[in-house]
């Protein structure tokens, strides 16, 4: 990845507002990298086709799944995201081959050190959405939301200087 790219991506997750809610007003907040080829145009099916779910979702664009460092994942978390979600291109569908099957590997693999950390688990999520499919976009997001909302606000990875702050 360049580093232009690289530089364009966290700075879309430093500016993530990095206020923390606590329950009542709370709403689980949650950043989806999305393969621009699949997922991002299964997303644009699922806005062009009116179909419901929930606002929860703010949409970092990227080239293909394999592009999202896990450090990208991590550097939400800190900024005080609720949950993250990765989607890329079905197996077989990915536009740089096995970009996506790369991406998935490296995901267990960091699912697994935050599961060793104690982190929970739940509050980051791996799929595929093909760019026909707007009406499992909108599924997906359902089904995320709710499991991060289960878990209520996010915490343990959160960096102190944020709490309270709005930016
Ligand atoms: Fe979509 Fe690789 S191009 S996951």
């Amino acid at each position: 990845m360049g580093v232009d790219e690289r530089q364009r991506i966290m700075t879309e997750i430093q500016n993530l507002k990095s206020k923390i809610q606590n329950p009542p007003d709370w709403q689980p907040r949650i950043l989806a990298f999305l393969c621009n080829w699949c997922s991002y145009a299964g997303a644009d099916l699922a806005g062009v086709s009116r179909l419901q779910y929930p606002p929860n979702v703010r949409v970092i664009r990227v080239p293909c799944s394999a592009r999202v460092d896990p450090v990208f994942i991590l550097a939400a978390l800190q900024r005080g995201a609720d949950g993250v979600l990765v989607s890329g291109c079905h197996p077989g569908d990915c536009h740089y081959l096995s970009g996506n099957l790369v991406a998935r590997r490296r995901f267990a693999l960091l699912k697994a050190l935050l599961d060793e950390v104690g982190f929970e688990t739940n509050r980051v999520h791996f799929s595929w959405v093909s760019a026909a499919e707007g009406g499992r976009f909108a599924e997906l997001i359902r089904e995320v939301t709710e499991k991060v909302r289960a878990l209520g606000p996010a915490r343990q990875l959160v960096k102190r200087f944020n709490e309270g702050i709005e930016t």
